[in-house]
């Protein structure tokens, strides 16, 4: 995963607009994004009025700026330069978006996310690779996170596109990688599947690293075909000759997920499941 994404990213500014002894650092420099970037980015987040959206480590503030003024999202942006945040509450004021668009002086790395409904991130890779297991502690199942440049250690990215955009400080045009990924619902674990059908009940032993589930049957539990998991749906195949064959499709709540059946020959029922064991991994 790491190749690909270094090949992704290969051809964007990476190496160029950031010093080789900063990528060692955890302070990112100041780097401001390009507006048509921010522009993609906020757009690849689907964001709406209804979205809170953080941006770590905010310069300007103009991710936080743009979402408020283009989408009528609320926001907040944390920053441990000063001066920045100073220049970002002056921008917001003059907009008339202080209410909507707040800005902090705050380490990133102390950020409390679980408001944040999306993330962005235009950070270093190290610090992107230290924040991944805030991000799928804290935010919720279904919320997206946008980096421009860097991926997050060896998380794939459930969508990734290359952005052209003007550096303001050469004025050159440049590629980059901008990269999305739509937190996944928690459901490691064994679970106790009940079709509401004469099939019966069964069992799926499920391990996950991040989206992607593997459902294992060295346990007793049916060997399934998941797809990854898109927040909270879940979508899996029992193949057939089994009398649990068919598509399921389903939403994870907690300790319990349900959804609706298909089987091989088109008949088409419920199933729900509750989790009974603690997660594999
Ligand atoms: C590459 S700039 C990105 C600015 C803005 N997000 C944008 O896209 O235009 C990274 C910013 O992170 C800030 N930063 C670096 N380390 C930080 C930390 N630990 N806590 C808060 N901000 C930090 C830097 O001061 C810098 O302004």
């Amino acid at each position: 995963m790491r190749r690909v994404l270094a090949l992704v990213v290969a051809g964007t500014l990476a190496a160029a607009t950031l010093p080789a002894h900063a990528q060692d650092e955890e302070k990112a420099p100041y780097r401001p994004t390009p507006q048509q970037v921010v522009d993609r980015m906020l757009a690849l987040a689907q964001v709406k009025p209804t979205d809170y959206v953080v941006d770590l480590g905010s310069g300007d503030g103009r991710i936080v700026l743009t979402a408020a003024k283009k989408y009528g999202a609320r926001g907040l942006g944390v920053e441990i330069d000063r001066g920045l945040v100073r220049d970002a509450r002056a921008a917001a004021a003059r907009d008339g978006l202080s209410d909507r668009a707040r800005f902090e002086i705050q380490d990133l790395f102390e950020t409390d996310l679980r408001d944040a409904t999306v993330l962005t991130l235009y950070l270093l890779p190290e610090m992107n690779r230290k924040l991944a297991p805030r991000i799928l502690e804290q935010m919720k199942p279904g919320t997206r996170v946008v980096s421009q440049e860097w991926g997050i250690g060896d998380w794939q990215p459930d969508v990734r596109e290359t952005v052209a955009g003007t550096e303001e400080w050469t004025g050159w045009v440049k590629e980059r990688g901008v990269f999305l990924w739509i937190v996944p619902a928690r459901v490691a674990g064994r679970w106790q599947v009940e079709r509401g059908d004469a099939a019966g009940g069964f069992a799926l032993d499920l391990w996950q690293e991040y989206q992607m589930v593997d459902a294992r049957d060295d346990r007793g539990g049916v060997a399934a075909r998941f797809r990854p998991i898109k927040g909270s749906e879940v979508r899996f195949t029992v193949p057939a000759p089994s009398p649990l064959a068919g598509d399921y499709v389903g939403v994870v709540e907690g300790a319990m997920m349900q959804g609706e059946f298909t089987t091989p020959a088109g008949a088409k029922g419920t199933w729900r499941a509750a989790r009974r064991g603690d997660a594999s991994r």
